[in-house]
């Protein structure tokens, strides 16, 4: 790569770096007739005078305009005063300007200062606490100086949306009695925090209204409390990610007590055993994802899942455990499945060819299983939208005719030490868009 093309690179990467989705809701908030209140463009002003702005964010961020018009800027429609503000990837804070500062703006609703290099010199508790508009608040990925409570956090009474990620909270013992204050809070993602295992059960309250709670990387254990209060708190939550965590033991039948659970990420813990038949009561489940434990046992609970998720099941993910036996002939009644993803596991029985059916598969893999028998087009047939093919490492037979032409058009081949037959397969010319072939 010349060098012109690696700076174009790096400033690509740069950019998407910068481009948090969020600050694209700015664009176009702004009310001109209103105009922004001055004694607040002040005060993003010197806000702006106090960090070091590498990356040029906020060059539209100028004297003579309307505030509301600037980048990273929203603006309430109907009284003009500044109500979103997102300083997320900018540089290097002095910490008392931005707290006066920020203060000064009451009306905020929208604060986004994930990963804005605060520096370690920042003292914690951060005060917050007068901006009670503020919904949605995002400090992720900022390397604050010994967060050691988080008091603070409940005045921010009407917060809905929370992300502390990649703080580190390891000496915030009650984190979840106090998350628990927040009674509008809806979505709360504090991945790679640290966080210490809990041993005793708030009283319920927010837990209720969390549709997201994303609690990877934390080295939660099974004898801390976290789970007994998710089973016991009449949760709501939607969208659970409890990755890379170190939970052990079964996987609990309690999950079903979630009616609402639709997407369940529990993968690279040290979950053992089978995989729970009770699961088929979950009747909203799109996303089971159960990668990188150490279940055993066969693919039974899939029959059970069809009695409820048929119609929900999306995606299907059970990577890097040691499941034996055959893939059944009931994954054809999961009529939405997009994702079926059974990679190095002990499979070495054989594929039904009733899978040909799964018409809105577009992940299949299956490498790395001793599975047997015999594939041919009718394992295909009507897999029109597949796009991630992996049989590698399996001790499948190939026989497919040699004018065959697949429905699909694949971007990812893998079939590595395959056995696909004396002659070279032919189909693999009708392939046009591939990123990545593997079949030696
Ligand atoms: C602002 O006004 C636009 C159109 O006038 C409207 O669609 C939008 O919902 C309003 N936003 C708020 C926050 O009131
Ligand atoms: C918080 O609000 C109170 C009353 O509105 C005010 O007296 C106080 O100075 C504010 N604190 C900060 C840090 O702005
Ligand atoms: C988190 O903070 C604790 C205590 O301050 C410290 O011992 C630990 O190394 C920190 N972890 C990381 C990943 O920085
Ligand atoms: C739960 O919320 C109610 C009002 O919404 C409040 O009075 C009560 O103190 C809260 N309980 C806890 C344990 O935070
Ligand atoms: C659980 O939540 C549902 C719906 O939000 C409510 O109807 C029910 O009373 C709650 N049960 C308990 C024990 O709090
Ligand atoms: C799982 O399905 C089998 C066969 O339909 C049934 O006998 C069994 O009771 C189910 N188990 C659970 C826990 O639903
Ligand atoms: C699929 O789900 C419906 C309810 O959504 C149920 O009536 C039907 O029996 C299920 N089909 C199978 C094959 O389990
Ligand atoms: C799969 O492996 C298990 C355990 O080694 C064995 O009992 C079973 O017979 C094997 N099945 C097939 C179809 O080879
Ligand atoms: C293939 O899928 C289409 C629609 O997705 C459906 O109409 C057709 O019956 C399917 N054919 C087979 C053999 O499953
Ligand atoms: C391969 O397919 C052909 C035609 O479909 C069939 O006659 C033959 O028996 C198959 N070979 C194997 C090993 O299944």
């Amino acid at each position: 790569m010349g060098g012109t093309s690696l700076q174009f690179l790096l400033t690509l990467i740069l950019l998407s770096l910068c481009m948090k989705p969020t600050i694209a809701d700015y664009l176009g908030l702004a009310d001109t007739h209103l105009g922004c209140k001055e004694h607040e463009r002040q005060a993003l002003l010197k806000i702006k005078q106090d960090l070091i702005d590498d990356h040029s964010l906020l060059s539209s961020w100028s004297s003579d305009q309307d505030c509301c018009t600037w980048s990273r800027v929203g603006c309430s429609n109907q009284t003009g005063h500044v109500t979103k503000l997102d300083l997320s990837v900018s540089s290097c804070f002095s910490p008392r300007l931005l707290r006066e500062f920020i203060a000064s703006l009451s009306n905020l609703g929208h604060l986004g200062l994930g990963s804005a290099n605060f520096g370690r010199n920042i003292p914690f508790p951060f005060q917050l606490g007068n901006l009670s508009n503020l919904q949605y608040l995002d400090l992720s990925g900022n390397n604050f100086n010994k967060p050691e409570n988080l008091e603070w956090l409940p005045q921010l009474s009407s917060l809905e949306y929370l992300d502390m990620s990649i703080v580190n909270l390891s000496k915030v013992n009650n984190w979840l009695h106090v998350v628990n204050k927040l009674p509008y809070l809806t979505s709360l993602h504090l991945y790679s925090c640290n966080l210490p295992n809990i041993f005793s059960i708030p009283l319920v309250n927010s837990s209720t209204s969390l549709d997201v709670l994303g609690l990877s990387n934390n080295d939660l254990t099974s004898s801390s409390s976290i789970l007994e209060w998710l089973f016991n708190s009449n949760t709501s939550v939607v969208d659970l990610d409890l990755r890379f965590n170190e939970f052990q033991g079964s996987i609990p039948d309690d999950f079903t007590r979630i009616n609402s659970l639709a997407h369940l990420y529990l993968d690279s813990n040290e979950f053992e055993g089978e995989i729970p038949k009770a699961f088929g009561g979950m009747c909203n489940l799109k996303t089971l994802s159960l990668s990188w434990n150490y279940l055993n046992g066969q693919l039974d609970f899939i029959q059970n899942l069809t009695e409820c998720a048929n119609h929900s099941l999306e995606v299907l993910r059970l990577d890097g455990n040691q499941i034996m036996g055959s893939l059944p002939d009931d994954l054809t009644t999961f009529l939405s499945l997009g994702e079926l993803s059974l990679f190095r596991n002990h499979l070495n029985g054989t594929i039904p060819v009733s899978l040909g059916k799964l018409s809105n598969l577009e992940f299949l893999y299956l490498g790395d299983n001793p599975l047997k028998g015999v594939i041919s087009e009718a394992h295909f047939s009507n897999l029109t939208q597949l796009k991630y093919l992996d049989l590698s490492n399996t001790k499948l037979v190939f026989n497919f005719s040699s004018d065959w032409s697949p429905p699909f058009q694949l971007d990812t081949i893998m079939m590595k030490s395959c056995q696909l037959g004396p002659r070279f397969p032919k189909w693999l010319q009708t392939q046009k868009n591939f990123h990545w072939l593997d079949i030696f």
